[in-house]
């Protein structure tokens, strides 16, 4: 039996459910019960009912996320190193500090934060629906961490002040791609549409024909009339828009655009976590539930992206 089919094997034996992102390696979203963004997947979490145990085939703050959502289900993260780096920018002390500089604006946090953060903050959202929980809010100055390229992209989207924290927050893989790359691709491919991931920078979203989420490329590769796209977001997308538009052409905006912290995660490591149920996600109770509120709150909102 190859490690594929032991770990469906495996997975039903233990009532568990395999969530993986959108940036997993291909052999993981094969074999996945659901490929999603980080939206998709925090509602699959919540909606899987039988399931006993999660393995979140992701980064560390995704998976902190399904359990914070479901705190009776074991969450396992196939490798322990896969933390993204973006998450660990934002300190608790950064937001004290930007709290006592801007006492009366709310705290919106990219669910891109460790559990620690997210406790203090007002709203939870994500790249899918920060425009829209921005704008919900009764608010003109909102304090927004920890990516400045994403709290850049909603001030500009919603006309509301936008005040970064920390002030340099960054995602490095999505910081890879430039603009001059996108112009030498459409010299080659001059119809060829461009997507890119709001963590990119200002220059590179203003190339882009279409800006969103993983899973809203997804929706908008699908929909639009296109033949060829050009793609501003981890290569690990590439095959998901592959697999559901067969008859399109998608080419990554870089070549170099991976993401070392996703792709820790291998099918032997998903095998072995599952295997021993190791790397079990805990979060103290006391900050799970005050993170809960910030997520229960972005979900009542019933975005579009929710
Ligand atoms: P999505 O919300 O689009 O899944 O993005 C998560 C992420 O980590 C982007 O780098
Ligand atoms: Fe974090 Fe960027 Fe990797 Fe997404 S792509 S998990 S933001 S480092």
């Amino acid at each position: 039996m190859n490690l594929a089919d032991k770990i469906i094997k495996l997975k039903k034996e233990k009532k568990a459910v395999i969530l993986a992102h959108n940036y997993q390696r291909q052999d993981i979203q094969n074999i996945a019960d659901y490929v999603g963004d980080s939206i998709e997947l925090s509602r699959k979490a919540m909606e899987e009912k039988e399931a006993e145990i999660i393995a979140f085939s992701a980064v560390d703050f995704m998976a902190e996320s399904a359990k914070i959502l479901n705190p009776d289900k074991k969450v396992l993260l196939p490798s322990l190193g896969a933390r993204c780096p973006m998450a660990q920018m934002l300190t608790v002390d950064e937001i004290k500090k930007g709290k006592v500089l801007h006492p009366h604006s709310p705290l919106v946090l990219y669910v891109n934060t460790l559990a620690s953060a997210k406790a203090y903050c007002d709203i939870c959202c994500t790249s899918a629906n920060a425009v829209e929980v921005i704008e919900s809010l009764n608010a003109e100055t909102v304090l927004f961490g920890p990516d400045r390229n994403l709290a850049e992209y909603v001030q500009k989207e919603t006309g509301k002040t936008v005040i970064p924290i920390p002030e340099w927050g960054f995602c490095p893989t999505h910081l890879l791609f430039q603009p001059e790359d996108v112009q030498i691709l459409k010299m080659q491919y001059p119809d060829a549409v461009v997507m890119a991931h709001p963590e990119c920078s200002a220059e590179m979203r203003d190339v882009a024909n279409f800006v969103g989420s993983t899973s809203q490329m997804c929706k908008y590769a699908k929909q639009c009339n296109a033949k060829t796209f050009i793609v501003a977001t981890e290569e690990g997308l590439l095959h998901r828009l592959g697999k559901d538009n067969p008859k399109k052409q998608f080419i990554l905006a870089y070549e170099e655009a991976v993401c070392p912290n996703m792709k820790l995660n291998t099918l032997e490591r998903l095998y072995t976590a599952l295997k021993e149920e190791k790397h079990v996600v805990t979060i103290p109770e006391p900050i799970a539930k005050k993170a809960k509120k910030a997520l229960d709150r972005m979900f009542e909102l019933k975005t579009s992206g929710n």
